[in-house]
């Protein structure tokens, strides 16, 4: 298969971004849409070119790093991470618009990469436990009923790509924050900053520069993890939670 690539380049955050035109030829169907890029690349190097810089690590789906907008859509088109998009999804000899997130808060570091460290600041303020939960044989002693676990693992198939920002109008990570919200809200070990999570957290999307959600469910549409929307509602009633205890002097 052959394809025409209209693919972004920039040198960083500071420089202009343009569009470049690259013809990908040779490029077996069963091919994912990163090895179709490996073999751009292997081209370029060959022939003393720049290769193309974008980010990946499993390629399986699983660590939300191949961060990139493909034909308009983050992640790509069909569901599932950038790096679970084959080629053979696409027709010999079409033209392919790749581009960076465009989120302010995912700066741009080169070409298709962008800097996601604001997602790991808004983990840091609130998007963990600090119950020692003990061993696996402990941990499932502590019964939890079946439709509460199953929303809990629903909210924690979260891959934190940033697909749900790139997506929204707003630049919202609320699908994000409220999967993590919902999935420690619900258990028993994620009781002890229940009170504090969600208001931390909200507080350092508005620090960090996202905007609010407006319920446009584009973020939903485009999760390659189908985290729901509702987990949007429960970070809403969670914050109302936490700004309320704040103000009676429930929590400081
Ligand atoms: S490279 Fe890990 S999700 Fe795509």
């Amino acid at each position: 298969m052959h394809f025409h690539l209209r693919l972004w380049k920039q040198d960083s955050i500071a420089s202009k971004g343009r569009f470049v035109e690259i013809d990908a030829q040779e490029i077996p169907s069963e091919c994912s849409f990163l090895e179709m890029l490996d073999i751009v690349n292997n081209r370029f190097i060959a022939e003393g070119q720049e290769p193309i810089a974008f980010e990946s690590d499993c390629r399986e789906g699983i660590c939300g790093t191949c961060s990139m907008v493909i034909n308009g859509v983050p992640q790509g088109p069909g569901r599932g991470a950038a790096c679970q998009v084959y080629m053979r999804k696409f027709q010999n000899g079409q033209t392919i618009t790749v581009e960076p997130y465009r989120v302010d808060a995912f700066p741009i570091v080169k070409d298709l990469v962008v800097n996601r460290s604001a997602y790991d600041r808004i983990i840091r303020s609130g998007g963990f436990i600090s119950e020692h939960t003990g061993g696996a044989p402990d941990a499932s002693t502590s019964l939890i009923p079946k439709p509460v676990a199953d929303a809990a693992m629903d909210a924690a198939a979260c891959i934190g790509c940033g697909a749900c920002a790139a997506a929204c109008p707003n630049s919202s990570p609320m699908l994000f924050v409220g999967a993590k919200v919902t999935h420690l809200g619900l258990l028993p070990q994620g009781q002890a900053e229940r009170k504090s999570r969600a208001r931390n957290m909200v507080r350092t999307i508005q620090e960090e520069g996202f905007g609010n959600c407006s319920n446009y469910y584009a973020c939903e549409a485009v999760c390659p993890a189908n985290v729901p929307a509702s987990v949007i509602a429960m970070l809403n009633r969670e914050y109302i939670r936490g700004e309320v205890s704040e103000a009676v002097g429930a929590i400081d």
